[in-house]
C-alpha cells in the first residue's frame, strides 16, 4: 500500500502566504526544484512583515520565481500534471497574489488547480525527498519508486513550530487532522523573534538566537516552565516573553547586558522555549500511553523553527522514553516557508481527485484552520 494510488504526479507549486515568494516543482514527494525569493531584507527595517510591501514584492517576484522553478527542474509546462497554490492561513494581501497568479497560470496552460493549506504542508514536510544528482538519467520505474512513499502507519503526531503557529497535530489519514494542542498566544518562533528584537538581534531573530546560544551557557538565565498546572496540551509563550523583558530591562539598567550576557541569555531563552514544548509533548505521550489509545508510530516535525538543532535534540530526548523517532525535513529550506511542501500536498490531493472544479472561484482563506 502506498500513499499514491496512481503514478506520482508532477506539480508546480506556489506559496505567497507571508514574506517569501516560493515556487517549486515536485514529482510525488521528490523535490525537483525549490525556489524561495526571500523578502527578509525589505521587512528588516520594520522588525516584522509589512503586508503592503509583501504584496508588492510578491507581485514583482512570482513570474521569475515560477520560471526559475521550472528551469531548475529542467521541465516545461507541458510536463506538469497540475498546479498547487497555498490558499491559507497567511496574510490576506500576500495570499491574494499567489491565488490570482495560479488562476492565470492554470487558464494559460490548461492545468488542474489544487488548493493547499499551508499548515497541512508544514505538517507533512518531513516526508519530502531530495532528488538524486542523476535523476534525469533514471529509468521511469526507478523515478517512480523514489517519488512514491509508503503509506504511514497511522496515527502520526505532527509538530509544527513556526513564526505564526505552534501545534501538536494527530494525523489519522491523509486529510484527517485533529489539533491536540496549540499555542494560546504567541508562536514559539514569534517569541524568539520578539525577545530577539528586545536584544536588537534584527529580524527574524530565531536563527541569530540559535547561533548566539552556541556561544553562551544556558544555566546562567533560568526561564519559568509555563502552564505546568494545566492538564491539556496547549502552550503559551507570552509569559516567557514577559520574563525576558523584565530581565533584559534589569540587565540594561545595571549596565550588564554585554556580549557574553547576551550569548548566555539566548542560550537560556532557547532552552526555556523548547523545554516548554518538550514538557507538553511528554505529557501528551504519557497520557496516550495511560489511556491505551492507538499510539503514534512516528513524529514529524515542520515549520521555520524546525531548522533549530537544539529544538530537534530537545524533542528527541522527550521522545526517547516512548521509543519514538523524530522525522525532520531534509533541508533548512524545507523548514521555513517553501513551495516544495505545497507541491507534496498538491500531489497527494491530485492523486485523490481533490481539484478545484471551478478555479476562477478559488479564494484566499487567511484564517484557514486545520482539522475541526
Ligand atoms: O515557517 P516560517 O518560515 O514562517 C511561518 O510560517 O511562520 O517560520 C519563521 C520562524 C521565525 O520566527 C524564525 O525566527 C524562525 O522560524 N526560525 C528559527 C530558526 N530559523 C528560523 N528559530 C530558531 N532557530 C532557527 N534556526
Amino acid at each position: 500500500m502506498t500513499a499514491f494510488h496512481h503514478q506520482p504526479p508532477t506539480i508546480l507549486a506556489l506559496d505567497t502566504s507571508c514574506d517569501d515568494t516560493a515556487a517549486a516543482v515536485v514529482k510525488g514527494r521528490l523535490v525537483l526544484s525549490n525556489i524561495v525569493a526571500s523578502q527578509t531584507q525589505l521587512h528588516r527595517p520594520y522588525g516584522g512583515v509589512y503586508p503592503t510591501i509583501a504584496k508588492q514584492a510578491h507581485l514583482e517576484n512570482w513570474p521569475a520565481t515560477v520560471e526559475l522553478a521550472l528551469k531548475r527542474a529542467q521541465l516545461a509546462w507541458s510536463d506538469l500534471d497540475a498546479l498547487a497554490v497555498t490558499i491559507g492561513p497567511g496574510l490576506a494581501p500576500a495570499l491574494e497574489v499567489g491565488v490570482t497568479a495560479a488562476k492565470q497560470l492554470v487558464a494559460d496552460h490548461n492545468l488542474p488547480l489544487v488548493s493547499v493549506n499551508h499548515l497541512e504542508a508544514h505538517a507533512w514536510s518531513a516526508l519530502a525527498m531530495a532528488k538524486p544528482k542523476n535523476w534525469r538519467k533514471l529509468i521511469v520505474m526507478e523515478l517512480e519508486k523514489l517519488s512514491q512513499f509508503p503509506e504511514p502507519t497511522w496515527p502520526i503526531l505532527a509538530i509544527v513550530v513556526s513564526g505564526g503557529n505552534t501545534l501538536f497535530i494527530e494525523i489519522t489519514n491523509f486529510g484527517q487532522y485533529q489539533i491536540l494542542g496549540q499555542t494560546l498566544d504567541d508562536a514559539a518562533g514569534e517569541c524568539l523573534d520578539k525577545v530577539g528584537r528586545m536584544l536588537s538581534l534584527g529580524y527574524p531573530a530565531g536563527p541569530v538566537v540559535e547561533e548566539f546560544a552556541k556561544l553562551g551557557q544556558a544555566n546562567k538565565f533560568k526561564f519559568p516552565l509555563p502552564m505546568t498546572a494545566s492538564e491539556d496540551f496547549n502552550l503559551s509563550f507570552s509569559g516567557l516573553k514577559t520574563h525576558a523583558r523584565n530581565v533584559i530591562e534589569k540587565l540594561t539598567q545595571a549596565g550588564k547586558l554585554d556580549q557574553a550576557a547576551t550569548y548566555d541569555f539566548c542560550a537560556g531563552l532557547q532552552t526555556g522555549v523548547f523545554r516548554h514544548l518538550a514538557h507538553k509533548l511528554g505529557k501528551l505521550l504519557a497520557q496516550r500511553t495511560e489511556t491505551g489509545g492507538p499510539f503514534f508510530s512516528e513524529v514529524w516535525l515542520g515549520g521555520g523553527v524546525a531548522a533549530n538543532m537544539t529544538l530537534r535534540q530537545t524533542l528527541r530526548a522527550a521522545l526517547k522514553p516512548f521509543k519514538l523517532k523524530l522525522a525532520v525535513p531534509y533541508s533548512q529550506r524545507l523548514c521555513g516557508d517553501n513551495a516544495a511542501m505545497i507541491g507534496l500536498i498538491g500531489a497527494l490531493k491530485l492523486d485523490r481527485g481533490l481539484i478545484e472544479t471551478d478555479p476562477t472561484q478559488l479564494e484566499r482563506q487567511p484564517r484557514l484552520i486545520l482539522g475541526v
